[in-house]
């Protein structure tokens, strides 16, 4: 089976091609990623406008580009095409979307229509077989999450960020320190000659039973930092990536074994600890949490960080797994710039879409 999926939910046009055989065992064979960073870096972040009109400029010339990497191949090679509907930007998602119903259309092949963090729930099943149910812990920059993935289709949010994201507090501490955007890679850079020692930032919700996050407070406390200190030489920046730096580290182990707690009392024993989000490429994240897996006993999926940030293959994955199962969608499927991952929350987006 092979399939092509198509991501434009954010700020990168991404085109990819997998193929799985009988065995269910997945192969990348293309997978073309465009940044916009570029276009975006003047503004600090992210702008819808601007995003939309870069994936209507590139998206054909990129899927091309996949369909060649692939072994120069045809649309009537493919089995299925899948396409991100949301959550995301909306212009984005509907460009996206449009075109991959007009592929699957044009070459009467079924779509289907995923969801974005699906798509990095599944991935660690593409590149570490891992088998349901496990705890996925998702950090991007849009989302932070704990979810208790059951099969595919089946999620149950345990967790979430009650104000910003792991990557969006990364980006913002970026941008207060004027560092380029995207934040959360510079942090992890410019931390590398720093004392995570020097500044004590705040752990919110540290030790609570429930496993939720909340990082506007260790966001306002390095404000706080920066602002006191006026003008900042390279060694303080250094310092302040690498307390900061620090700080989520503690959060995220420590709100990742409420996580493991409150999923063992649920569901039983999970079979891995899978990790997926932009936030989850940080090599020093990556290390605390092989160290929080070996400590647990438990399996430890960490997808190389090129399929953690968003890409074209797991959205065609996602396909692949749905369309085993015969979950196909119809070409009214309306674009969903919100779509949580979880079993009530999927039913009222479905009856709103
Ligand atoms: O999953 P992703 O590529 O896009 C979505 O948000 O869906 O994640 C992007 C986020 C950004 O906030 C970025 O700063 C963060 O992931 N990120 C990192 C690192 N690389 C990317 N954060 C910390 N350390 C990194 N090395
Ligand atoms: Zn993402």
């Amino acid at each position: 089976m092979r399939v092509l999926g198509l991501e434009t939910t954010c700020d990168e046009t991404e085109a990819a091609v997998v193929e799985a055989n009988a065995g269910q065992d997945g192969r990348i064979l293309s997978n073309v990623v465009l940044s916009q960073i570029a276009e975006h870096a003047p503004y600090g972040g992210v702008v819808p406008e601007i995003a939309a009109r870069a994936h209507v400029e590139a998206l054909d010339r990129i899927i091309k580009k996949a369909m060649h990497d692939a072994g120069k191949l045809d649309f009537a090679d493919l089995d299925g095409i899948a396409a991100a509907a949301g959550p995301g930007l909306i212009g984005g998602v509907m460009i996206g979307l449009t075109m991959g119903k007009a592929i699957a259309l044009a070459s009467s092949k079924p779509l289907v229509a995923v969801n974005h963090l699906e798509a990095h729930a599944l991935t660690a099943r593409l590149t570490d077989k891992a088998s349901f149910p496990y705890l996925l812990l998702l950090m991007s920059g849009g989302h932070t999450q704990l979810v208790a993935v059951l099969g595919v289709g089946d999620y149950v949010r345990i967790g979430t960020t009650l104000d910003d994201a792991i990557g969006e507090a990364f980006d913002k501490v970026g941008k207060l320190l004027g560092l380029p955007f995207p934040g959360g890679p510079q942090i992890e850079l410019n931390s590398r000659d720093g004392d995570p020692a020097r500044f004590d930032f705040p752990r919110p919700m540290h030790g609570r039973e429930t496993p939720d996050f909340s990082l506007s407070g260790l966001k306002t406390a390095v404000r706080q930092v920066v602002q006191a200190h006026g003008h900042l030489e390279q060694a303080d920046i250094a310092d302040v990536c690498a307390s900061f730096q620090a700080a989520i580290l503690d959060i995220v182990v420590d709100r990742t074994r409420a996580g493991l707690r409150e999923f063992r009392k649920r569901f039983g024993l999970p079979q891995a600890l899978v990790v997926a989000g932009g936030v989850a490429a940080n090599s020093v994240i990556r290390q605390a949490l092989l160290r929080l897996a070996s400590e647990t006993g438990l399996r430890l999926a960490l997808p190389p960080p090129a399929l953690c940030t968003d890409n074209g293959a797991m959205i065609a994955w996602a396909g692949i797994e749905r369309l085993r199962l015969g979950m196909t969608d119809g070409l009214d499927f309306a674009p969903r710039p919100r779509w949580p991952l979880d079993r009530q929350m999927e039913k009222i987006a479905g009856a709103k879409a």
